[in-house]
C-alpha cells in the first residue's frame, strides 16, 4: 500500500502543478480529441504502478523528469521553433530572420561567420575567405543594430551560437536592447559559450582552458544580477555527436562537461542555485528513432540526480534539464536531397517525443551548401506539421511506459553512468579532455559507424543502396564574394567616425581587469562594445593576456 499512497501522493501534486501551470500557459484544447472522438488523456500511467515507476518516472514536471519538465508539456506550449540562421551581412541575415519569423518560427538562433567565432574583424588577415560565409559576420555594435533591425528584443529569445567570444556578442545584445529601450533584465535567449565541446569536437577556441572557464563563470556570475532570464550556456552534445559520438557518449560527455562547469562556478564562489536553473543543453537528434527518445529522457534523470545529490541544489529549477535539438547534420546526404526531409521529420519525431524545449530542423540542402529559403521553410514547416497534425503534442511522454523504450532508457542511463565513473576517475572533464580521452573514444566510435557504411552493413539509403544518375540542385545558396569587401568597408569607417580616444580608454581598462585575476569582464566589455570597439580588437586584448590555445 506504501508504493500506492506514493504513486497517489506524486499524483495529487502533480495535478496541483498542472493547475497552476494552465493559469499561466493554458492548454490549446478542451478537449484533446483524436479523429474517431476518444478523448486524449493529459498523460498515461500504469493502473499497477510498481516502485520503479515512482523511483524513475514519476511525473511530468516533478523529479527526475524522465518524462518531461514542464506538468502539461506541449498541451500548454509548444517547443520553440528555432531555425539556426545566418550569412553574409547583418542586413542579409536580418531579412530571413524576419521571413522565417513571419513564417511562424517562434525563436531567433544566430549562426555567426567563422572570423567572428575565432574572434577576428572582417579586414583581419586571418578573416580573408571567410566573411559572412557559413554565418553572418559582425564586426560592432553597428552590424549587430543592423541584425535586429525591427525585432523587438522583449517579445522574442535570441540564441546566439558563440562561444570563445560570447562575452562580447552578448554584450552586443545588452547593448542592441538598451537602444531599443528594453532593459537587460527583460532580455531572453541563451549563448552557448561552452568551451569545453570546442576544444573536444568544434574547433572555436581561442583561449587556453583556465581562462576560458574564467569568462564562461563571469558570464554566470553577471547575468545571475543582472540579466537573469538570459541562459547563460547551452552545454552541447549536438558537436560531439556530429564528429561520430555514440548516443551514450553525446549524453556522458555533454554531463559530464556540464558538472565541469557547475565545479569551477562553484570554485568561483558562486552558490549552485544562483546558477544552475539557467544552465540549459543542446543534443543531436539522430537516426535509430527509439534510442533518440530513450536518450533524452535518461539524461533529463542522470542530470537531475547529479544536481539534487552530488550538488545538493535545492531550487527544483536547478535539476531540470532543459535541452534544445538540432536534427543530425552529418545524416544529411548529397544524394537525393529530397530524402533529407524525410530524416529530419523522424528525427524531429524523436525530439519531441524526448520532450525537447526547443527544435532546429535541418534543411534537405544542408549537405550541400547553407539552406535557401524554399528549404528552410520547408524545415520549418516540418516542425509545424508534427505540432498541430501529428498528435505527438497532445498528450505528455507518449512513449513513457514502452517496455523497449523504458528499459533502453534505463540501459543508457547506466552506460552513461560507467563514462562518468570513468571520468571521475581521470580527474574529469578538462583534464579528460586535455589527455584527449573525450576524444580518442569518439574517434574510436566514428571509425566503427564509417566502416558498417563502407561495408554496407548499415544501409544509408540513396548513398550506398538506391542510388541513381543525379544532378547536383543549381538552386543552392551562393553568398555573394562582394559581400566580404563591403564587410571590410564598413568595418573601417566605423573605426574612422568612432570616438577613438573613448575606445582606447575602454580597452586600456579592459586589459587591466583582465590581468586581475577575480575581476569580471562584463562590465569592462560592455563599455568597450558599446564605444564600438570591435571583436578582434576586444578579442586581441584577451589573447595578448591570455595567450591562445594551441589545441589539444
Ligand atoms: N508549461 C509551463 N511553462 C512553460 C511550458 C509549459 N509547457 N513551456 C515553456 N514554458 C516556459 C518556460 O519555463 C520558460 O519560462 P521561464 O524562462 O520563466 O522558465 C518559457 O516558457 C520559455 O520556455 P523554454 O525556456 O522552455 O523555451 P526557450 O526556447 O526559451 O528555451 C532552452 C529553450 C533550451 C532552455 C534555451 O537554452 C534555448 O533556446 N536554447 C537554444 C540553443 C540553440 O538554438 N542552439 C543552436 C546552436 S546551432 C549549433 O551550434 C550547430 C552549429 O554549430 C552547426
Amino acid at each position: 500500500m506504501v508504493r500506492q499512497t506514493k504513486f497517489e501522493d506524486q499524483k495529487k501534486k502533480w495535478e496541483a502543478d498542472v493547475d497552476k501551470t494552465i493559469a499561466r500557459f493554458p492548454e490549446r484544447k478542451d478537449p484533446f480529441m483524436t479523429s474517431s472522438d476518444i478523448e486524449i488523456d493529459r498523460l498515461y500511467t500504469p493502473t499497477e504502478p510498481t516502485e520503479s515507476y515512482d523511483e524513475q518516472l514519476g511525473f511530468p514536471g516533478s523529479y527526475p523528469y524522465t518524462r518531461g519538465i514542464q506538468p502539461t508539456m506541449y498541451r500548454s506550449r509548444y517547443w520553440t521553433m528555432r531555425q539556426y540562421a545566418g550569412f553574409g551581412s547583418a542586413e542579409e541575415t536580418n531579412k530571413r530572420f524576419r521571413y522565417l519569423l513571419e513564417q511562424g518560427q517562434t525563436g531567433l538562433s544566430v549562426a555567426f561567420d567563422l572570423p567572428t567565432q575565432i574572434g577576428y574583424d572582417s579586414d583581419d588577415p586571418m578573416a580573408e575567405g571567410e566573411v559572412g560565409k557559413v554565418g553572418v559576420a559582425i564586426d560592432s555594435l553597428k552590424d549587430m543594430e543592423q541584425l535586429f533591425d525591427q525585432i523587438p528584443l522583449d517579445k522574442v529569445s535570441t540564441s546566439m551560437t558563440i562561444n570563445a567570444p560570447a562575452s562580447i556578442l552578448l554584450c552586443m545584445y545588452i547593448a542592441v536592447g538598451e537602444k531599443q529601450g528594453v532593459p537587460m533584465e527583460k532580455l531572453t535567449g541563451t549563448i552557448q559559450n561552452d568551451i569545453l565541446k570546442e576544444y573536444i569536437a568544434r574547433g572555436t577556441y581561442i583561449f587556453p582552458p583556465k581562462p576560458s572557464m574564467r569568462l564562461i563563470t563571469d558570464i554566470f556570475q553577471y547575468c545571475h544580477a543582472n540579466v537573469p532570464k538570459f541562459n547563460t550556456i547551452s552545454i552541447s552534445g549536438y558537436h560531439i555527436r556530429e564528429a561520430g559520438s555514440t548516443a551514450v557518449q553525446e549524453v556522458a560527455f555533454t554531463i559530464a562537461n556540464g558538472m565541469a562547469y557547475v565545479d569551477a562556478a562553484l570554485e568561483k564562489g558562486l552558490e549552485v542555485d544562483q546558477f544552475a536553473p539557467r544552465l540549459a543543453f543542446f543534443f543531436n537528434a539522430h537516426n535509430q528513432f527509439f534510442e533518440e527518445v530513450a536518450k533524452f529522457r535518461a539524461a533529463r534523470r542522470i542530470w537531475a540526480k547529479i544536481m539534487k545529490d552530488h550538488y545538493k541544489a535545492e531550487n527544483p529549477k536547478s535539476w531540470k534539464l532543459r535541452f534544445h535539438t538540432q536534427t543530425g547534420g552529418s545524416t544529411l546526404t548529397a544524394q537525393q536531397p529530397d530524402n533529407n526531409i524525410v530524416r529530419v521529420t523522424l528525427q524531429a519525431l524523436a525530439a519531441v517525443m524526448g520532450g525537447t524545449q526547443s527544435l532546429h530542423t535541418n534543411s534537405r540542402d544542408e549537405a550541400l551548401a547553407l539552406p535557401t529559403e524554399d528549404s528552410a521553410r520547408i524545415a520549418l514547416r516540418t516542425q509545424q506539421i508534427i505540432a498541430n497534425e501529428s498528435g505527438a503534442a497532445d498528450t505528455v511522454d507518449p512513449l513513457g511506459g514502452s517496455y523497449y523504450v523504458e528499459e533502453l532508457t534505463d540501459n543508457i542511463e547506466s552506460e552513461v553512468n560507467v563514462y562518468l565513473e570513468k571520468i571521475k576517475k581521470l580527474g574529469g572533464a578538462v583534464q579528460a579532455v586535455e589527455d584527449g580521452y573525450m576524444q580518442r573514444e569518439i574517434h574510436q566510435a566514428a571509425y566503427q559507424a564509417q566502416k558498417k557504411i563502407e561495408s554496407g552493413e548499415e544501409i544509408v539509403v540513396g548513398m550506398n543502396q538506391y542510388e541513381i544518375e543525379e544532378e547536383i540542385d543549381p538552386d543552392l545558396l551562393r553568398v555573394d564574394e562582394a559581400l566580404e569587401a563591403g564587410q571590410i568597408e564598413q568595418t573601417q569607417q566605423l573605426r574612422h567616425n568612432r570616438d577613438e580616444q573613448l575606445v582606447q580608454k575602454c580597452l586600456t581598462e579592459l586589459k587591466e581587469a583582465a590581468g586581475t585575476e577575480d575581476s569580471n569582464l562584463m562590465p569592462h566589455i560592455l563599455k568597450s562594445v558599446k564605444a564600438y570597439a570591435t571583436v578582434g580588437e576586444i578579442s586581441n586584448i584577451l589573447r595578448d593576456e591570455f595567450g591562445e590555445y594551441t589545441g589539444m
